[in-house]
């Protein structure tokens, strides 16, 4: 302990100094290097809180929704299912899966007024900021499912994002080719009706191999929490002032946008394709990311939580191969990440440092052979996230010692000063 007055003082003077020209030691590494992270009632929603939603054990390699291993669900459930789970806590019962998937289905349909929100943007827009602004229209639109202690207009706030949000992000695909924007269709699923809207044209009928839909469920179930993450902290902590659930789903899109974040899927497919336009030699690239040679990075590699494989990129490597089968597409690009994982892997640099492949690290070809634009991962990691954002914003609403969420400052400016004499 510093002994730094908490009430705003200055930093002690050996502190102030090591951090200033200290070549980029900021004050941030300085203080939580030297224990001086502290908790207090108002940093619960962005430091730490307890959840009850996702376990993971970033040593062993384990995730878990609601105690249900990840491998299980995404073998064995569907998304719908999984949003139920995570969201109410236990698995459905086929009545209450099939209510669910009902009110969905009959949610799909945006108000005609957004017409004119999706001719609005321009064609080069990025998906995830129409995404984004496309949630928090939805509030505009139901003014009467804002009270987030309303626990009626919070379960229809929550069915109506996990409606409408697919349909968004079709549009705003759609918008950017100049393409028709086609209805949903109420009878088809949920994955199934998003991929007609995303790819189907006004004429003719829209056909999708049903292992298409399987694994692009699958994906959505990976994807769909991953506990206090920086978007899913960020839905809490803006939930926290009582904003609604739309605009706190709203603003952890534009958290998850962030390359550091889920824009990371688009980063991996970008660093892939120019390992391979530049002749594909991946230990020479290998080489380059150890001596840190033009800011080369292995995107997709390592992770904040997980010190062994991400569980997610297991079941996603396995995955890989059988799709692009399935769909008789060959893409050098997954040879290439497969090579890059066995050099990388057999290399003591990245082994101690314990940098293993993340979920983000084989999503890409698949949304690539998929037939989805690059720039379009991060909002496919949106939709898959939703249950897990919703879920976690209703465990801290319901949570009788939320407060107000207000990060603990620590002051590092000038002492008190005064306007000089004129
Ligand atoms: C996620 O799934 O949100 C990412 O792996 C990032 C994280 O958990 O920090």
């Amino acid at each position: 302990d510093f002994g730094l007055d908490h009430k705003g003082g200055r930093l002690p003077l050996e502190v102030t100094e090591a951090t200033e020209g200290s070549g980029g030691l900021g004050i941030s590494k300085l203080l939580s290097e030297t224990g001086y992270v502290t908790l207090d009632p108002g940093f619960v929603n962005t430091a730490s809180c307890a959840s009850a939603v996702t376990y993971i054990d970033g040593d062993a390699g384990i995730l878990r929704y609601r105690g249900y291993p990840i491998e299980e669900l995404a073998e064995k459930s569907s998304f719908l299912e999984v949003a139920w789970l995570l969201i109410h806590g236990e698995l459905p019962t086929p009545e209450q899966l099939a209510s669910f998937d009902e009110q969905i289905r009959e949610r799909t349909l945006l108000n005609e007024g957004f017409r004119s929100f999706f001719a609005g943007f321009p064609t080069s827009a990025h998906p995830m900021s129409v995404l984004s602004a496309g949630a928090s229209a939805l509030a505009a639109y139901h003014p009467d499912l804002l009270d987030p202690f309303d626990p009626a207009q919070v379960d229809e706030a929550s069915v109506q994002l996990l409606a409408k949000l697919p349909t968004i992000a079709a549009y705003a695909h759609k918008s950017s080719l100049g393409e028709p924007l086609l209805y949903p269709d109420s009878s088809l699923g949920y994955v199934e009706n998003f991929l007609r809207m995303t790819f189907g044209l006004p004429t003719g009928k829209y056909e999708v191999d049903p292992e298409v839909v399987k694994i692009l469920d699958m994906l959505f179930i990976l994807h769909a929490d991953h506990e206090q993450n920086c978007s899913t902290s960020t839905v809490r902590l803006v939930g926290s002032s009582n904003a609604s659930l739309f605009s706190s789903v709203s603003a952890g899109i534009g958290a998850l946008w962030g390359p550091l974040h889920g824009g990371a899927n688009q980063a991996v497919l970008e660093m892939l394709e120019r390992i391979h336009n530049d002749g594909g030699d991946v230990k020479a690239f290998v080489n380059k990311v150890k001596n840190k040679e033009d800011g080369v990075k292995l995107m997709g590699f390592g992770h904040r939580v997980y010190r062994n494989y991400d569980p997610r990129a297991a079941v996603v490597k396995k995955a890989t191969r059988k799709v692009l089968d399935t769909l008789g597409v060959k893409d050098p690009l997954l040879d290439l990440a497969m090579q890059l994982e066995e050099v990388a892997l057999a290399d003591d640099y990245f082994v101690q440092r314990k940098l293993y492949p993340n979920v983000d690290f084989y999503t890409g070809v698949i949304y690539k052979a998929l037939g989805f634009p690059v720039n379009s991962f991060t909002a496919l990691f949106a939709l898959g996230r939703l249950p897990g954002w919703i879920a976690q914003w209703r465990e801290m609403i319901n949570d009788p010692a939320t407060k107000i969420g207000r990060p603990r400052q620590v002051y590092t400016g000038s002492t008190e000063r005064h306007y000089p004499a004129k």
